[in-house]
């Protein structure tokens, strides 16, 4: 992966919690000349976030920023948004729930991947309920992220089928794949007022 510079791209904060395969999915993305977003920030909830790695190595600023004091911590990180001119926020399997205010600030310029057919399955343990629920489809949903939790308008969903031998691990696999595919189309959909 080599980071191409120079180019007028929509300078993006990934806000991650976990693994953070959509975030090194993205940034392999960003890499690329035609993409439209480079990374300029991450910010995780813990200090516990896999992801990070990707951050360290490609050398992307980061903080860690638990949202425990959520008034705190979230003006701290609209001061870093300013700081570094950040025009979109792809959340990224963040597992805060951000306040109005913070969401006004950034109106129509925070977008969240969410791994299940939204309306649908809202919130978390969507695979598990998915299947308890014997629903034949699954999928993930991008969308823009609005006050209401998973009820931004949708920007791009991809169905995927539920198999009979499917279990909440494989399903959660399998859905992952193509929010890879996801992620990257809903972002060059999109339109960022700068
Ligand atoms: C993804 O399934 C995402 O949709 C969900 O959490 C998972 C995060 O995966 N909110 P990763 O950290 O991007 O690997």
């Amino acid at each position: 992966m080599k980071k191409l510079t120079g180019l007028k791209k929509i300078r993006t904060a990934i806000f991650i919690s976990g693994k953070g395969s959509n975030f090194e999915n993205l940034l392999k993305h960003s890499f690329k000349k035609k993409f439209p977003i480079e990374i300029v920030y991450v910010v995780s909830n813990t200090f516990k976030a896999k992801g990070l790695k990707f951050a360290r190595k490609f050398k992307i600023n980061y903080k860690i920023i638990n949202f425990k004091n959520q008034i705190r911590d979230e003006n701290l990180v609209i001061l870093k948004m300013k700081k570094y001119n950040v025009k979109l926020i792809c959340l990224a399997g963040f597992m805060k729930i951000l306040s109005k205010n913070f969401i006004k600030k950034f109106n129509g310029k925070i977008i969240n991947i969410h791994p299940s057919l939204l309306p649908k399955y809202k919130g978390l343990n969507t695979h598990k309920r998915v299947i308890e629920n014997k629903e034949k489809y699954t999928g993930c949903t991008v969308h823009f992220v609005n006050s209401k939790l998973d009820s931004g308008k949708i920007i791009l969903q991809k169905k995927i089928k539920v198999l009979k031998t499917d279990n909440p691990k494989s399903l959660a696999k399998r859905v992952l794949k193509q929010e890879h595919l996801l992620f990257p189309k809903a972002i060059k959909k999109i339109k960022i007022n700068l």
